[in-house]
């Protein structure tokens, strides 16, 4: 397992694992994933803004992908020190220890670059990512409207924080 920071030459790896992820259908709320170039002008923004985003390689193949953006570029007027968990790991490799490894330098790099807190959404029927977030201390913030995930399912989304 080797854990890196994201660089822009992993544009098209990275959209390649979200769209395989969001085309289980059991994940992510939206029903589509946002385009390759606006993947490739994230990871510009994340590379000349030291945001953390880091990404997991199983023999030379990238296989999970964690980012934290800022409120402040999610939406105008926005929190800088209040960022946005998104993260994958492709599924055959799930429960591996990728989501906690990935998830440990992403902590630690929010901890040392002045992040108050992070923020995510994720699923009730979600267990082993709810599993993660509790064992790195998020807490319950507020239940989400419900949602009808691509599979045709009504989910119901929670929002987490992580106080650092
Ligand atoms: C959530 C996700 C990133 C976790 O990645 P992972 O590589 O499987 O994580 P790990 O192997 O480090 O396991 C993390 C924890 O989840 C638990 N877990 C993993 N798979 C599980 C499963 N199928 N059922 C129950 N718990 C599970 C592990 O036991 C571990 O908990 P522990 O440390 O208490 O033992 C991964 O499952 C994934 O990509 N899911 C689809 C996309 C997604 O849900 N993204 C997050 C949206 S908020």
């Amino acid at each position: 397992m080797k854990i890196r920071r994201v660089n822009p030459d992993d544009a098209q790896a990275v959209f390649d694992l979200f769209c395989e992820v969001s085309a289980e259908g059991n994940y992510p709320a939206r029903a589509s994933p946002p385009s390759i170039e606006t993947f490739k002008r994230a990871l510009v923004q994340v590379q000349a803004n030291d945001w953390p985003k880091y990404v997991a390689e199983h023999e030379r193949l990238l296989v999970g992908s964690v980012s934290v953006y800022p409120d402040s570029f999610c939406r105008p007027g926005g929190d800088s020190r209040l960022g946005y968990l998104g993260m994958q790991v492709k599924h055959e490799l799930r429960g591996r220890g990728y989501g906690t490894a990935l998830l440990q330098a992403l902590v630690n790099h929010c901890r040392q670059s002045g992040f108050d807190a992070i923020e995510l959404m994720v699923l009730r029927s979600n267990i082993a990512a709810r599993r993660l977030y509790d064992g790195f201390g998020f807490i319950w913030v507020e239940d989400m409207p419900a949602c009808t995930l691509g599979s045709g399912v009504v989910d119901y989304p929670l929002k987490m924080r992580l106080a650092l």
